[in-house]
């Protein structure tokens, strides 16, 4: 398969994470005899160094013009001054708006070997499997916004349209009538308007979904259930601002948000990026988890159909956890493995299982003659 392919590295440890799932995905090309033609540009803090712009005009013709987009993160503390609408977020959220990505899939599973890392305990978290699907391009996040002029008063506003709740409510359902068929509305029914109109419409859109079972959780509690009885949810749905902060939540089941990957979709657009933040205190320490780009990398393929490819990817960061190749969020002993080496390692054994193997078996029998 032919794929343009996006790639916005953008600030903090961003750059860092987006070269190792670059390098995956042109393991991914040797070994499946695919093109993948990747096109980077800029966004964020470093657009504005560069252009004054946090989302320049070029890097929006990159996006449309590519079938998919690869962002690292946004975020820089030297701007932490800026007006929010010049802020290197900007970047991110813009990007979102003008692509009309209104649709943000965040899937939480565990891992095997690292149940005993989550401050959870390992019987509430076993087999926990949701998703969740945020609202991505209006709501407070889009809303107008007011400060006043001696500063001391300001205001958000959070709005939604039947039309914007839809289109995400009938994707959420698609997900739930593939999955375990339950689907729970995370919401604040009891005080905002909004949160009203979102349970309207998803009990409408329910009628077309007979097989899927609705639930109706408010947000306060949510935050609860999610920690005490994670396994109980299949798909999320709720809007911008809850979505944001139960996915950062909910990365605590896995064991690190260095794990939670992210795909948005829109009318025209898919991009794909990790959850987590720009971590600039981690910058360029090469010790920042990859994995969650990594596996958007996955999300990026399985868009396109291609399941093998994702499975590849899949299994080769399993291997990683197994074996311990992993960077200091999940690897506290001395023998923690660098950003760059777990890219490495995930990328070599898409490409050859086996002699990867054999090598880190040698090494770690002292049999190396590598020294
Ligand atoms: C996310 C991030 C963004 C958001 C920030 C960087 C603007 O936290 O993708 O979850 O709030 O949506
Ligand atoms: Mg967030």
């Amino acid at each position: 398969m032919n794929l343009k392919i996006a790639v916005l590295p953008g600030d903090g440890i961003g750059p860092e994470i987006i070269s190792q799932a670059v390098k995956v995905l042109e393991a991914i090309a040797q070994k499946y005899k695919h093109n993948f033609i990747f096109t980077n540009a800029l966004v964020g803090a470093g657009a504005i160094d560069k252009t004054g712009n946090p989302l320049p005009e070029d890097t929006l013709q990159v996006c449309k013009n590519a079938d998919a987009i690869l962002f690292g993160t946004v975020g820089d503390p030297k701007y932490n001054d800026l007006k929010i609408e010049n802020r290197p977020e900007q970047g991110l959220l813009k990007l979102r708006k003008r692509l009309g990505l209104f649709a943000d899939i965040r899937p939480i599973a565990t891992y095997k070997p690292l149940i005993h890392k989550s401050p959870i305990k390992e019987k509430v978290i076993k087999n926990t499997d949701f998703i969740i699907y945020r609202e991505l391009s209006s709501g407070i996040y889009y809303g107008e916004k007011k400060v006043s002029e001696d500063g001391n008063s300001a205001s958000d506003t959070c709005s939604y349209t039947a039309k914007e709740i839809d289109r995400i409510a009938h994707l959420a359902f698609k997900a739930a009538k593939s999955r375990r068929k339950k689907l729970t509305l995370v919401d604040k029914s009891n005080v905002l308007e909004t949160s009203r109109l979102w349970r309207k419409r998803v009990k409408k859109i329910a009628e077309d979904y007979p097989d899927v079972k609705v639930f109706f959780l408010h947000i306060d509690l949510a935050t609860m259930q999610l920690i005490i009885n994670p396994r109980k949810f299949d798909v999320i749905l709720t809007e911008n601002l809850f979505g944001d902060i139960l996915s950062d939540e909910a990365s605590v089941i896995s064991g690190s948000i260095g794990l939670s990957a992210s795909a948005s979709i829109g009318e025209n657009s898919v991009l794909f990026e990790p959850v987590h933040g720009s971590y600039p205190k981690y910058k360029g320490k090469n010790v920042a988890n990859p994995l969650a780009t990594i596996l958007s990398a996955a999300m990026l393929l399985e868009h396109f159909n291609l399941h093998e490819e994702g499975d590849a990817i899949r299994n080769a960061v399993e291997k990683s956890i197994e074996l311990n190749i992993t960077t200091p969020d999940l690897n506290t002993t001395r023998k923690f493995a660098h950003t760059s080496d777990v890219g490495k390692f995930i990328s070599d054994y898409i490409i050859d299982k086996k002699s990867v193997l054999y090598y880190i078996e040698n090494i770690s029998l002292g049999q190396s003659t590598i020294i």
